[in-house]
């Protein structure tokens, strides 16, 4: 499988499986799965509820001596409710703990948003939020700064991030972030975010990368398009005797990203990761191509409370 290189030498696996949404009875058995069929790279964070499960995935994996530590990337989020610098490595200390991990190959901060330190559950007022002025980012960043520093992670990023905070962000710390993670599929094909990256040096993961349709009814607009169903994915997918998904992973492994849909199903887990396989065709990407819509699934809508300063995340 086609890696993603780091300035130390670091690969890390361009496929990962992610594991938001999965719950915690089925992530234990979807992770372990994974790691025994082939996947190197594991995608999670404290927000998901499910770093415990995870990580009794990782002991028993590691455990049996098939799969070492080494060979895994195991990447995390910092949660809005500690951006704090303060707050930081006590969070990051909490996941290594739940994940039973002695470090991270990557910690990303999850959203340019700050709640409250230590706020449980979702903000239900402006109160339950901190501004960027009250705790900015270049506050947080230095703390992950210094997380790498310690040893606890070996790479540092940002997640859900414009151009434009990306360019603030910069323009306040040499220590740059060498990831950005953000929804990245053929609705939301994010050509200028990839360019700005590339140009950059700051590599991408695309996250959502099959629609992401067991998301919760509230984060659904009531007639949002399926990309597992698009009639051109799904030609394509039939013209090489694949599946719509194998089409939408194998596309964005293509662009130079990293990619990790989720699932907790045995049959789609070892299905993701055989798309790699596939070989899509210049006349392919050009249709696949003409599906931007710039369509977000996860707009951010739900970090907006009538008076937060949070409006508009994705600054466009
Ligand atoms: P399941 O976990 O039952 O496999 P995303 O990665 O964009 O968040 O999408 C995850 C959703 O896509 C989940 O509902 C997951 O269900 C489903 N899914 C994962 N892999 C495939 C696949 N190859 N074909 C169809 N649906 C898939």
């Amino acid at each position: 499988m086609r890696t993603l290189k780091f300035k130390n030498g670091d690969e890390m696996p361009a496929i990962g499986l992610g594991t938001w949404k999965s719950g915690p009875k089925e992530v234990e058995h979807a992770v372990k799965y994974a790691l025994e069929n082939g996947y190197r790279h594991i995608d999670c964070a404290a927000t998901y509820g499910n770093e415990e499960e995870v990580g009794n995935a990782f002991a028993e994996v590691f455990e049996k001596g098939a799969v070492k530590r080494e060979e895994v990337w195991v990447t995390s989020k910092l949660w809005n409710n500690a951006h704090r610098k303060e707050d930081v490595l006590p969070a990051l200390k909490q996941t290594l703990k739940d994940l039973q991990l002695d470090y991270l190959d990557l910690y990303l901060i999850h959203w340019p948003v700050a709640f409250k330190s230590g706020l449980k559950g979702f903000p239900e007022s402006d109160e339950d939020y901190l501004s960027l002025e009250e705790v900015p980012i270049i506050e947080t960043w230095n703390a992950m700064i210094e997380a790498k520093k310690q040893g606890l992670v070996k790479h540092i990023g940002v997640s859900n991030f414009s151009s434009k905070k990306m360019d603030d962000l910069l323009s306040k710390t040499d220590d740059k972030p060498e990831m950005l993670q953000v929804e990245l599929h053929p609705y939301l094909q994010q050509n200028d975010l990839i360019e700005y990256c590339t140009n950059k040096g700051i590599h991408l993961t695309a996250y959502s990368p099959l629609g992401s349709g067991d998301r919760s009814d509230d984060m659904k607009a009531a007639d949002e398009p399926s990309l597992l169903e698009n009639p051109t994915i799904v030609k394509i997918a039939k013209k090489h005797g694949a599946s719509a998904g194998q089409v939408l992973i194998k596309w964005a492994e293509l662009r130079g990203t990293a990619v990790i849909p989720k699932s907790t199903n045995e049959g789609r887990i070892v299905e993701n990761l055989q798309s790699t396989g596939l070989k899509l065709e210049k006349e392919d990407l050009e249709e696949i191509a003409k599906l931007d819509e710039h369509f977000r699934y996860v707009t951010g809508e739900f970090f907006v409370t009538k008076g937060n300063s949070y409006g508009n995340i994705y600054d466009e």
